[in-house]
């Protein structure tokens, strides 16, 4: 059951005709917008040939400005709160353990992790981020809600080879709001990679911006796929992909992919 609504899946926000229509729905949004791609523009041009070092300048530069927008857009504690609950409930409703070992990919500030860090046994979490400015955030709301007996484990990386974890080790890795800001070759190099840190039996949940039409991206900064590109991805690197329509009734407008080893699976 997909509930978005179908036009909205099949629009291509980099097209001219659709910017315009949103300028004049929107006219207050397009001063920021402007300034945005006015800023977006020059990180790109001072890292060319680099997505993850632009990626990491638009996150410090969003991050001094709001640790809570740079990781979710609107700079509200509360929704803050919210969209982590979400990603906590949802894991927790499909059989999340204390005993789990989870790797959490693109952790920001902790807005999920630091629930999943509190209900984890001790040494069990694992946070990785490309942004050095958001895993300080991260350290502070570690602190804030008092979590350093868990023994989480926090740190930066510039790509996603994930070659510094251990081999079958993780029983959950999880990805909210990643792929949404990255351009296809991230994708593929996490899934070729994440395969190898999976424990038998375990799954990768992330989530994407869905698209129905043609593929685009905005400002290098949002990607939209096709549910079965992401699919081909994943089989390419021996892993099943499947579709999780539940997700898909949440309050959130991305969609979740899980994927696994082939043979029986995780249950969804
Ligand atoms: C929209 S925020 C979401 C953060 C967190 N998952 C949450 O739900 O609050 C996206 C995060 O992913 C990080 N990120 C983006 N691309 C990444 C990559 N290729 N590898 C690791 N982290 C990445 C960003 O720095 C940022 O902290």
């Amino acid at each position: 059951m997909h509930k978005t609504p179908a036009p909205r899946l099949s629009r291509n926000r980099s097209r001219l005709a659709h910017k315009v229509r949103y300028a004049l729905r929107h006219p207050q949004r397009v001063l920021p917008y402007l300034r945005r791609a006015g800023r977006d523009g020059w990180f790109r041009f001072r890292h060319r040939g680099s997505h993850i070092a632009y990626y990491r300048a638009v996150m410090a530069s969003d991050t001094a400005r709001s640790p809570a927008a740079a990781v979710g857009g609107a700079p509200s504690h509360d929704r803050w709160l919210a969209i982590g609950q979400l990603q906590y409930d949802y894991l927790v409703r499909h059989g999340l353990k204390p005993q789990d070992r989870m790797l959490e990919i693109g952790c920001g500030n902790l807005r999920a992790g630091w629930r999943f860090i509190e209900y984890l046994e001790p040494g069990h979490y694992v946070g990785i981020d490309i942004s050095p400015d958001i895993l300080i955030e991260a350290k502070k709301t570690l602190v804030h809600y008092g979590l350093q007996d868990k023994m989480p484990y926090l740190t930066p990386v510039d790509n996603l080879k994930l070659d510094f974890l251990p081999d079958a080790w993780f029983t959950v890795v999880h990805a909210h709001s990643v792929f949404s800001h990255s351009p296809l070759e991230v994708i593929d190099e996490c899934l070729s990679h994440v395969g190898r840190v999976l424990a038998p039996g375990g799954f990768f949940d992330f989530t994407y911006d869905r698209t129905e039409g043609s593929e685009h991206q905005v400002l290098g900064e949002d990607f939209y796929y096709r549910t079965e590109t992401l699919i081909r991805l994943a089989e390419k690197h021996g892993l099943v992909a499947g579709f999780m329509d539940d997700w898909e009734r949440l309050p959130h407008g991305q969609s979740k992919l899980r994927v696994s080893h082939p043979g029986p699976g995780p249950a969804t």
